[in-house]
């Protein structure tokens, strides 16, 4: 009798669980429509992301980030949503680049030694956030299931490895300032170059694509949008 009533409380438990989850990958879908993420997309013929980034893609990244967009109100869940794509609009030009431009740079710090460079190998930004550097791409890599500092061009070759990063990044720097409002989203991603008079411009950018994805999803923007 104990043990299945026990087994019972257990199969409730984990129904819920399983509803919740569902619920929240079904909330994250519910808004980020097709209008809206199409609204993103630059319509550019000259974008070579044009057909890499997709919104199944996004989808599927975001299933492995539950927290993503949770853990608040509804309105809290749809400004981490305008957040991180206005963030992801701004790294990308509307999800046009795919690697950055400038790929003389190798982004590699010599001195950490827990995520050491791979010889011929640049970590120059990728993807819908422009993850970089090997501090980033070695634990991303790990997180996610692919060979970060081996490999760095996976995040430009498969489009939910891509989001996915974007999303690491997000879940482990960005997404617990949230609540600080919309500024801290920029300082926790570009602070030490765009802050403080900095890069004014880049900024704004950062601001307007926020405040246009908040009235687009009918949410307030919220106070202290800038840096
Ligand atoms: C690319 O980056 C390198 C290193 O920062 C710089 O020296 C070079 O001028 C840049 N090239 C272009 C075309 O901006």
């Amino acid at each position: 009798m104990a043990s299945s009533a026990t087994s019972r409380i257990l199969a409730l438990g984990l129904a819920l669980l399983f509803a919740a989850g569902l619920a929240a990958a079904q909330n994250v879908a519910s808004v980020v429509t097709d209008a809206f993420f199409n609204s993103i997309k630059s319509q550019d013929s000259g974008c070579e992301g044009k057909n890499f980034y997709t919104r199944s893609a996004f989808l599927n990244a975001a299933n492995a980030y539950p927290g993503f967009a949770h853990g608040g109100s509804e309105t809290q869940g749809k400004r981490e949503i305008a957040a991180f794509f206005a963030n992801v609009a701004h790294e990308t030009g509307r999800l046009c680049y795919i690697s950055e431009i400038n790929k003389s740079n190798s982004y590699c710090d010599p001195n950490n030694r827990q995520w050491p460079c791979v010889s011929g190998k640049k970590y120059y930004g990728r993807g819908p956030l422009q993850i970089s550097w090997n501090y980033n791409y070695g634990p991303a890599g790990k997180s996610i299931g692919f060979d970060g500092l081996g490999n760095p061009d996976k995040v430009a070759q498969d489009p939910t490895i891509s989001f996915k990063t974007a999303l690491w990044f997000w879940m482990n720097n960005v997404h617990g300032v949230m609540p600080q409002g919309f500024g801290a989203t920029i300082r926790a991603i570009n602070g030490a170059l765009e802050c403080n008079g900095k890069n004014p411009g880049a900024v704004s950018s950062r601001v307007n694509y926020y405040k246009q994805y908040c009235r687009q999803l009918g949410v307030d923007p919220g106070s202290n949008l800038t840096c």
